[in-house]
């Protein structure tokens, strides 16, 4: 693959991230249900911290977080439990035809940086135990935390946050 670079997401990638996020969403949801689906998993973090992974303008996956757990939304609330050490939440998805090339680890790592920079302890994210993307999470130092009866499985990473 062509070199990548890594930048802020910009509003002007949002139809290339949507694009990525239907194309890669474990489910897809009724027609009527899409908007509501989309905004919670998508559009309600693009305020937050965001990075994209570009090749020239075309972007090859997204990385979303919310660093603080107060704005975290309703169904997050069963995991709260360990918001104290892994505070920050966060969604990643590259494009189908870019997976499996190192987009989705430098994207973890350059949001991991950001974090440490803004004196965040720590990361999570939540999956289903069986998900094949629990590997690339555990591959990058991601340790499963907590599981429900459900099978949502809660990995998270604590971050060295330098003493300055
Ligand atoms: C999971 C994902 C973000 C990883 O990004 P990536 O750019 O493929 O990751 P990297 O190239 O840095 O790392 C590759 C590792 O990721 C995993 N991986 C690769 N393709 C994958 C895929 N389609 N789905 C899940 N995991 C995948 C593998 O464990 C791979 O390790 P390997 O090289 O030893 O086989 C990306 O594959 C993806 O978007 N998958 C589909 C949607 C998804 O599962 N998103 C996460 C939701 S919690």
């Amino acid at each position: 693959m062509a070199e990548f670079e890594l930048s802020p997401y910009l509003s002007k990638h949002y139809s290339q991230v949507e694009e990525i996020f239907w194309l890669t969403s474990a489910r897809t949801p009724a027609l009527e249900e899409r908007v509501e689906f989309r905004k919670k998993y998508l559009d309600d973090y693009l305020g937050h911290l965001c990075f994209v992974a570009l090749d020239g303008e075309r972007v090859l996956g997204y990385i979303l977080c919310q660093p603080d757990p107060s704005t975290f939304p309703w169904p997050l609330d069963i995991f709260k439990d360990f918001f104290a050490d892994y505070p920050a939440h966060l969604h990643i998805n590259t494009h189908p035809s870019a997976q499996g090339k190192g987009v989705g680890a430098a994207l973890l790592h350059k949001l991991e940086e950001e974090l440490i920079l803004r004196g965040v302890r720590g990361v999570h994210l939540v999956t289903h135990a069986e998900a094949r993307n629990r590997f690339f999470y555990e591959k990058n130092d991601y340790i499963p935390v907590h599981e429900t009866a459900q099978k949502l499985l809660l990995l998270g990473k604590k971050l060295r946050v330098k003493n300055l």
